[in-house]
């Protein structure tokens, strides 16, 4: 496994990269917010892919992959035209996005998610999290720690019900997080879900400066191996661009 992160501001103007119906998406959305998020996902996952399938990242390489999605909303992957057999997650946080890309032709869904270490309240952890959930989480004091506990549990809860393809459509109580807290040299720990119907999603966490990532597959796997040439989130700050002009401007407006 593989996995790449990028900051918006890494996405230059040009848009040669994109495929035709990709281009189709971005001009429907009208709000700068989902449209920033939708092509900081895109450069992600569109990247990361070529580089993995060893295609180069000339625009016309990019756009030679896309990612579409099921009806569920779980992305699949298109090279040239044609569904290929390779596995992708995406997730995207503040101005960042980061994508966990599987094996060639190892068909293993897959779930990866991105959160920043921020406040979650009372009300929320009793609302989704297990009763083991909110024992490990109440049991710290409020401020830094528990605010890692809470996400990092809401997180990678998000990446096992990618792996089922369900999301938030899930009741999240239907998957129980257990954390390791023993760092690798590589920087990730081991984490493990478990359904409700006894099916495990073994993954990985780590912790990049106010980021938190986590993964998750049906089986057991080595840690994901960081591609070249992506952006570094232990110095990533969050980004929230779209505040100060919310609306996309119409392509008719004029400067008055
Ligand atoms: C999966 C889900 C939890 C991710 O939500 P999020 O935290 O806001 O977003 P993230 O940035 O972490 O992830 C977004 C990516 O999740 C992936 N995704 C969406 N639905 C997915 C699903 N059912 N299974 C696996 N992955 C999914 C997509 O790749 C998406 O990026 P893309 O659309 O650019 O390809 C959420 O989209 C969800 O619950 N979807 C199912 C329910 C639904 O469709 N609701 C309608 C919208 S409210």
């Amino acid at each position: 496994m593989w996995w790449l992160a990028h900051g918006e501001h890494e996405v230059g103007p040009d848009l040669e990269w994109l495929t035709p119906r990709e281009r189709a998406v971005l001009d429907g959305l009208k709000y700068t917010k989902r449209r920033v998020e939708f092509l900081t996902r895109r450069w992600t996952a569109k990247r990361a892919v070529a580089m993995v399938l060893g295609r180069g990242l000339a625009p016309a390489a990019m756009a030679s992959v896309e990612i579409r999605h099921h009806l569920s909303g779980a992305p699949w992957v298109a090279v040239d035209g044609q569904a290929a057999a390779i596995d992708v997650s995406i997730s995207d946080r503040a101005g960042w996005a980061v994508c966990l890309v599987g094996p060639p032709g190892a068909n293993g869904a897959l779930g990866i998610d991105l959160e920043l270490v921020e406040p979650r309240s009372d009300a929320f952890v009793g609302d989704f999290f297990t009763a083991g959930e909110c024992t490990a989480v109440r049991h710290l004091a409020a401020g830094e720690a528990r605010d890692e506990a809470a996400n990092l549990i809401w997180s990678a809860k998000e990446a096992a019900l990618k792996v089922l393809k369900v999301g938030l459509r899930a009741d999240t109580r239907d998957v129980e997080v257990e954390v390791g807290r023993l760092r690798r040299d590589d920087g990730w720990s081991a984490l493990s879900v478990t359904h409700r119907d006894g099916s495990a999603f073994p993954g990985w966490w780590r912790r990049d400066g106010v980021f938190l990532l986590t993964l998750a597959g049906r089986r057991l796997s080595p840690p994901p191996v960081l591609l070249d040439g992506g952006g570094q989130l232990a110095d990533a700050m969050p980004v929230h661009s779209w505040l100060t002009q919310p609306l996309v401007p119409s392509p008719d407006a004029t400067e008055g």
